[in-house]
């Protein structure tokens, strides 16, 4: 049954895997039109041949979100193969290296920031002149995390980036509205995927740097646990149906996991108690009655 997704193209980059490769196939069932892009070329090969069994319009093309180039030769790829472009989906992500504080590594933030943050950035910003350009309006969905809602020791870089994610996605639906440009923030907390493994696909830059500098240290059961939790995260394929469920209806957070609404709710009370403080104050409590530029 066609729907509003059918005959429009989709790119998605980490496609070759895990979450990634859950959307192209769902949204490859709902009649789209994909393009995977990933940095592993090995997965890539083997997610294009099984869509392709599956009838999925599929197209996979090289990528390291870290580079705007590759990024505007897979938009040009999109185009060349499928004529329009109406969805991006900003999924690629590690998980960084887990540290305690005073043994961050520069170099491992970096890594995280590239890839979850700018890899973000240069993926819309290299998509959106296409989304526009026909007129048909779109989609922007970025992949962010339950972390980008909240800090949790020992990951400040992962839950750092994503929350710089779901802030920029905020921007970009008041930017994009006026072209028929949904954006969409998706936050899930557990998922069974290979994100404990992230360093597998860590760029020789990174890794080279990495290996010179200190190594971070953290308790081994941190990490033990943090990977217990991911292998008893909720399955991909079930992600990308709610994925497809509230990109439908236009739903601009989305949320997988209603059982963490309590834990965010709890952070907004901690905020709101921090405005009781702050009007309470004798120093700036005067400013409650000025106006706001509304958010
Ligand atoms: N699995 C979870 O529990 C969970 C929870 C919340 C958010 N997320 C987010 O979901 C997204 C997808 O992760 P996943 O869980 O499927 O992990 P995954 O490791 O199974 O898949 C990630 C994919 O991204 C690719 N990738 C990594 N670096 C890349 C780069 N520089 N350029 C292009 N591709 C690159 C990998 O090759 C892989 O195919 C990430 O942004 C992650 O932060 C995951």
């Amino acid at each position: 049954m066609p729907n509003q997704f059918t005959g429009k193209t989709v790119i998605i980059s980490g496609g070759a895997g895990g979450i990634g490769l859950a959307l192209a196939r769902e949204l490859g069932a709902n009649g789209m039109n994909v393009v995977i892009a990933d940095i592993d070329q090995v997965q890539l090969a083997t997610a294009e041949a099984s869509l392709r069994d599956s009838d999925v319009k599929v197209v996979a093309c090289p990528l390291d979100v870290t580079d705007f180039e590759q990024w505007q030769a897979v938009v040009s790829e999109a185009k060349k193969h499928f004529g329009k472009v109406h969805m991006v989906v900003n999924n690629a992500g590690v998980g960084g290296l887990p540290s305690r504080l005073e043994d961050a590594n520069h170099d491992a933030w970096r890594w995280a920031i590239d890839v979850n943050l700018m890899g973000v950035v240069y993926g819309a910003q290299a998509a959106t002149p296409s989304l526009k350009e026909h007129g048909e309006g779109g989609w922007i969905i970025n992949v962010a995390s339950m972390a980008g809602m909240g800090g949790m020791p020992y990951a400040d870089a992962y839950c750092a980036t994503k929350a710089a994610v779901v802030s920029l996605s905020e921007g970009w639906a008041a930017e994009l509205k006026p072209f028929g440009i949904h954006v969409s923030v998706l936050c899930p907390a557990f998922v069974k995927t290979q994100i404990h493994n992230s360093h597998r696909n860590m760029q020789e830059k990174y890794k080279s740097a990495i290996k010179q500098s200190t190594a971070p240290t953290v308790d081994a059961d941190v990490i033990k646990g943090a990977a217990a939790l991911v292998e008893a995260g909720i399955p991909p394929e079930l992600l990308a149906k709610r994925v497809v469920e509230a990109v439908a209806s236009k739903q601009r957070y989305i949320f997988t996991h209603p059982n963490y609404r309590n834990d965010i709710a709890a952070r907004g009370s901690r905020l709101d108690d921090a405005f009781a403080d702050a009007q309470a104050s004798p120093l700036v409590g005067h400013l409650i009655n000025e106006k706001v530029t509304s958010f």
